[in-house]
């Protein structure tokens, strides 16, 4: 008897798991959307640069169409605007809450504003290249891990800057 048991409970868990799997990427694309619903303002939509960034932001793929290799962060793939919102705006998850990664915001000279309503020092380019390649904010201290680090060409982080500024 217990022979056959056995088997069949390591089937039974098999099953379990993989509905559990199906529940996370069902709840995942309802938390986060579907991207793809912004439009890059008329005034940037001509600028390659601009672009460029867009691409990177929405997709997470470099222009060869490979995909940016990152660490840390999620599992399951995802690229800024999944994370931090088609406009940037940051969101609420059920697994963590982003900032509001606008350029505007982040380099506010009052301040970055965090969602919990606190400031932090405000970026500037060298300090926001640093904060996506290697996880560290503002002031130094390593961000929560589910922000990628992302390992970027310096061409592709001044064209996701470049689009960072025409978030509004
Ligand atoms: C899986 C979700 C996820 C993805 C994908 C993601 N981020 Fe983040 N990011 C976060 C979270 C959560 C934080 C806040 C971490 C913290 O407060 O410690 C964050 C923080 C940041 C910060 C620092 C802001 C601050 O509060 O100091 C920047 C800048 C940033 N992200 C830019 C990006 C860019 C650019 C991309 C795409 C290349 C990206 N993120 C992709 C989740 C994500």
């Amino acid at each position: 008897m217990r022979r056959r048991v056995l088997p069949l409970l390591a089937i039974g868990l098999i099953v379990v798991g993989i509905l559990g799997i199906l529940a996370i990427s069902i709840l995942l694309t309802t938390q986060f959307g579907v991207a793809g619903v912004f439009q890059v303002p008329p005034e940037a939509a001509t600028d390659p640069g601009v672009q460029n960034g867009a691409r990177i932001y929405f997709t997470a793929t470099d222009s060869a169409g490979r995909a940016i290799p990152y660490r840390g962060g999620t599992v399951m793939r995802l690229a800024c605007a999944n994370c931090h919102g088609p406009d940037g705006h940051g969101r609420a998850t059920m697994m963590f809450v982003s900032p509001n990664i606008t350029y505007a915001n982040l380099t506010n000279p009052e301040g970055m504003l965090e969602p919990d309503g606190e400031r932090m020092p405000p970026y500037d380019d060298a300090t926001l290249k640093r904060a996506i390649t290697q996880g560290i904010d503002s002031e130094g201290k390593p961000l929560d891990w589910p922000m990628p680090r992302w390992q970027m060409s310096e061409d592709d982080l001044d064209d996701l800057i470049a689009f960072l500024k025409v978030l509004r």
